[in-house]
């Protein structure tokens, strides 16, 4: 076999297979950012496009379903946000639909599993830590995404570095590492820990495809190392966002302890405000810490070819230093 072959061979893991896709790159679900258009781009660039569904209403679910399906023949998942008033009807869109895959976030999603398992929907929970992944692991999961603390939006406690090791070495299932991964050097990092892929945000909402507003992306693409911050500890659901005025604002009322109640009425729609109405300063900016590495908006094929020949570069300068 040829170097070249034999990179290739490499990077097709066990969850290329598993999902039939071409590259172990998935673009995990994004509310309000993770729509049609950006999901089909990544399915026909050869990886898993998610649609992020948020706390829409299921015809919007539907709609996203059927749109993707007449952008991109490739398997697509979506992710089901487990605090949504819609949970039992979106997830009886995703079986009528018999969409490829289900992802889910923090919460307890045993109650819908086995109705996706009967349909043939491969399950792939995202977790944040050892003890979750071993739940997800008896409740049915095929796929397991370890996602670490760096990661935009939602987060846990523990670092990728850290975490995904460690859920490799608890489970039998796949592993993709999430969190703090933009480049080649990223997916040959995540392979190394024993992860079989990985998922990316950031990277993505800096795509030509993604519906987020431009001012948004390029406050990631201008954003340093240092330019997030996390809020939302006092509430349960700790947050990495740009650092702006809302972030700021947010970060003192928790500091004066108010209540869960009156931070959730100040946090309205903020999310809305920023990705998509574009404000920059009132909006909440979710964005990973990696945002320091992303120095461009470019279409996803671009972003997923790029790594992928870094990825092998990055390999095959490993494979010859140790010759
Ligand atoms: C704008 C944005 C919105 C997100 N929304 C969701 C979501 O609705 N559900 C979810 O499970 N994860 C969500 N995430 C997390 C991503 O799916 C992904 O796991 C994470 O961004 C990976 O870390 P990275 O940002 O360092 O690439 C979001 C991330 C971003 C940046």
């Amino acid at each position: 076999m040829s170097g070249r072959k034999r990179m290739v061979a490499l990077l097709r893991t066990a969850v290329c297979s598993l999902l039939d896709i071409k590259y172990p790159i998935i673009q995990g679900g994004m509310a309000h950012v993770g729509t049609a258009e950006l999901v089909s781009a990544v399915c026909n660039a050869g990886g898993l496009g998610i649609i992020g569904t948020g706390h829409y209403p299921p015809e919007w679910v539907r709609q996203q379903i059927l749109q993707t399906k007449k952008l991109t023949r490739r398997p697509f998942g979506v992710n089901i946000a487990l605090t949504s008033p819609y949970l039992k009807q979106i997830s009886e869109i995703i079986i009528g639909e018999k969409t490829a895959v289900v992802s889910t976030g923090a919460g307890n999603p045993s109650e819908f599993v086995p109705g996706f398992k009967q349909a043939g929907i491969i399950f792939m929970p995202v977790v944040a830590g050892v003890a979750a992944a071993c739940r997800m692991e008896k409740a049915g999961a095929d796929i397991i995404v370890a996602e670490g603390m760096e990661s935009g939006g939602r987060i846990g406690e523990t670092t990728t570095l850290a975490l995904v090791p460690q859920v490799v070495d608890a489970v039998k299932v796949p592993v993709i590492a999430a969190g703090g991964i933009a480049d080649g050097r990223g997916l040959a990092a995540a392979l190394a820990l024993g992860a079989q892929g990985i998922q990316m945000g950031t990277r993505f909402v800096c795509s030509t495809e993604c519906a987020a507003h431009h001012g948004y992306k390029q406050k990631i693409v201008a954003a340093d190392d240092a330019a997030t911050m996390v809020t939302h500890r006092t509430t349960g659901y700790p947050l990495r966002t740009l650092r702006n005025k809302l972030s700021e604002q947010f970060e003192e009322l928790e500091k004066a302890g108010v209540s869960k109640a009156d931070l959730d009425l100040f946090d309205r729609d903020r999310m809305y405000l920023g990705l998509i109405e574009g404000d920059l300063e009132e909006g909440a900016l979710l964005s990973g810490q990696i945002a320091g590495l992303i120095r461009d908006i470019k279409p996803v094929r671009d972003i997923i070819e790029e790594i992928i020949a870094q990825a092998e570069a990055v390999i095959a300068r490993l494979h010859a230093a140790g010759k």
